[in-house]
């Protein structure tokens, strides 16, 4: 039901009143009449063709929902999905801050990021130790999401002063260059949250608190700079390409009707390459890779 509304919508279906019921069949019989392969590999949907160049940075190919931006038309990703690709290395911002992308997992729609002022060329060690070199990730809509079982908070703490418990709170000290062997002016690493009251006791000897998400297997581990590097995995919320993808399509988004868009060979569709999709590839290479599995099994 909604494909069909869809359908309707789509600014090359004119009204469905206005046109008998097999109107696509009988377009489709046209178009492949009228052209030979040849001739309709250049007359293929221009957004087709340009969603269909593979994109790779950093070593991963990039594809639906995600885009490079400078390399690919916005309408061949998912909006909020654009990526930057600095020396050859994919990056994401998240509530203004930069995150390298380590991995995407399609299978799963999640991926692996780490704040980006840990991992870049010219950032010395420690670099986390200067207070407001990490922002709290703040995640405002649902277009990603912290994976709750992957994933553990590490409260950094800046400017304090343990003079008064510095039994119990030396225990949380990150060793940072530079800083003299006293009592203030430390850093300290809490794993937990801000609600967690090891860290709102913490909290009132130091000055800012910023919260960075890690992996959960580094949890209670001394080893920060290595946890904050390896980075933690977010989960994506997108259209679903799948069907689009099979039907031999490649996937977008439609600015002018911000709507999930289906690229075919012929035109954009809704969700998949429905009719065309079958009409051009099912018969002919189906049983030309039945003939080619029997020829050499
Ligand atoms: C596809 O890419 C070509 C080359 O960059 C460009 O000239 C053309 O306008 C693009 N087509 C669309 C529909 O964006
Ligand atoms: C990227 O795609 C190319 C071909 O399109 C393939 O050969 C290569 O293995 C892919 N790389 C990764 C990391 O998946
Ligand atoms: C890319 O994403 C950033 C942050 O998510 C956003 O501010 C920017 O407008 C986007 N750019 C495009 C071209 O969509
Ligand atoms: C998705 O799969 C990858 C690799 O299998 C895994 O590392 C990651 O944690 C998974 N994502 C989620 C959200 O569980
Ligand atoms: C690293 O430093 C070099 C030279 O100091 C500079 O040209 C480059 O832009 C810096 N790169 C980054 C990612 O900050
Ligand atoms: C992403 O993770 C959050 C928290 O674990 C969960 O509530 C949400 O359903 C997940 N979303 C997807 C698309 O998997
Ligand atoms: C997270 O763990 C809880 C309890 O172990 C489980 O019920 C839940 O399904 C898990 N969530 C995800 C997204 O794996
Ligand atoms: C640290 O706190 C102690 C006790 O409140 C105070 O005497 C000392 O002056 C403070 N040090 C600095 C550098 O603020
Ligand atoms: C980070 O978030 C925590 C908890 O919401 C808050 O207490 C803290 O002030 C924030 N830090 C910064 C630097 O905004």
């Amino acid at each position: 039901m909604t494909r069909t509304r869809n359908r309707t919508r789509t600014a090359l279906t004119p009204p469905l009143s206005a046109l008998p019921i097999n109107t696509d069949l009988l377009l489709l019989l046209l178009f492949s009449l009228s052209l030979s392969p040849r001739e309709s590999l250049s007359l293929v949907d221009p957004y087709f063709g340009n969603c269909s160049l593979p994109v790779a940075c950093g070593g991963q190919n990039i594809t639906f929902p995600f885009y490079v931006r400078d390399r690919q038309p916005s309408y061949c990703g998912f909006p909020g999905f654009n990526l930057s690709c600095t020396d050859d290395r994919p990056v994401i911002t998240l509530s203004s801050d930069n995150y390298v992308v380590h991995d995407i997992f399609y299978k799963n729609q999640s991926l692996r990021v780490s704040n980006a002022a840990l991992s870049n060329d010219n950032s010395t060690a420690f670099s986390y130790c200067a207070p407001g070199s990490l922002k709290n990730l703040t995640l405002a809509t649902t277009l990603f999401q912290l994976s709750q079982n992957v994933t553990a908070t590490l409260s950094l703490l800046y400017d304090c002063n343990i003079s008064l418990r510095a039994d119990e709170l030396l225990n949380y000290r990150i060793s940072c260059p530079g800083e003299e062997q006293g009592e203030s002016g430390i850093v300290l690493g809490i794993y937990g949250d801000g609600k967690d009251q090891e860290v709102i006791d913490a909290t009132k000897e130091c000055g800012a608190l910023v919260e960075a998400p890690v992996a959960a297997e580094w949890k209670g581990r001394a080893e920060i700079e290595e946890a904050l590097r390896s980075g933690f995995v977010l989960n994506w919320t997108a259209s679903d390409c799948s069907a689009c993808k099979e039907s031999g399509g490649k996937c977008g988004f439609d600015y002018g009707i911000f709507h999930f868009r289906c690229y075919c060979p012929d035109r954009p569709h809704a969700w998949q390459c429905t009719q065309t999709g079958a009409f051009t590839s099912s018969p002919s290479s189906l049983s030309l890779y039945s003939k080619l599995h029997d020829e050499f099994s």
